[in-house]
């Protein structure tokens, strides 16, 4: 939508980190019931994860990307490197529903704990590099247009 394009790039990453804590409070959840083995609580709180988790980079895509885009001359590298992970991250998420459709516990538990072990080191990475105060600065002249 391109009323997210005035967004002032410090309140892009407020938003982002914002989800980026809900994201690491639901993996802490799911990391408790992993050892707990209740199957079927994993499988919801899972579900919940995913669908919340898919929304997010889907919210990258539409607020993040554009700033990130013009920002700075690292731009269309940021951009690119966004695009294959979450096209990767995309894949992992199909491949863990295949896996609970067949009932393949096991192989689910483990891919999902791959899942979360990579996905803390990506928001690691994602929040010193597209994320970061020194990229995602505001321009003072254009916040001011903006915020008349
Ligand atoms: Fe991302
Ligand atoms: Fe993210």
């Amino acid at each position: 939508m391109e009323v997210f394009r005035s967004l002032a790039p410090s309140i892009v990453r407020q938003i982002v980190l914002e989800e980026h804590a809900q994201i690491r409070a639901k993996m802490s959840n799911l990391e408790m019931l992993l050892a707990s083995k209740n199957e079927e609580m994993i499988v919801k709180f899972s579900r919940e994860l995913f669908y919340y988790f898919i929304k997010h980079i889907e919210h990258e895509e539409q607020i993040l990307r554009p700033v990130l885009k013009d920002i700075d001359s690292w731009g269309d590298v940021r951009v690119s490197r966004m695009n294959k992970e979450h096209q990767e991250q995309r894949k992992l998420l199909t491949d863990m529903e295949l896996l609970l459709t067949q009932n393949n516990f096991a192989e689910f538990n483990q891919k999902l704990r791959d899942f979360l072990s990579d996905l803390k080191i990506d928001m690691e990475q994602e929040e010193a590099d597209c994320l970061n105060p020194d990229v995602l600065k505001d321009d003072p002249i254009t916040v001011g247009t903006y915020t008349g």
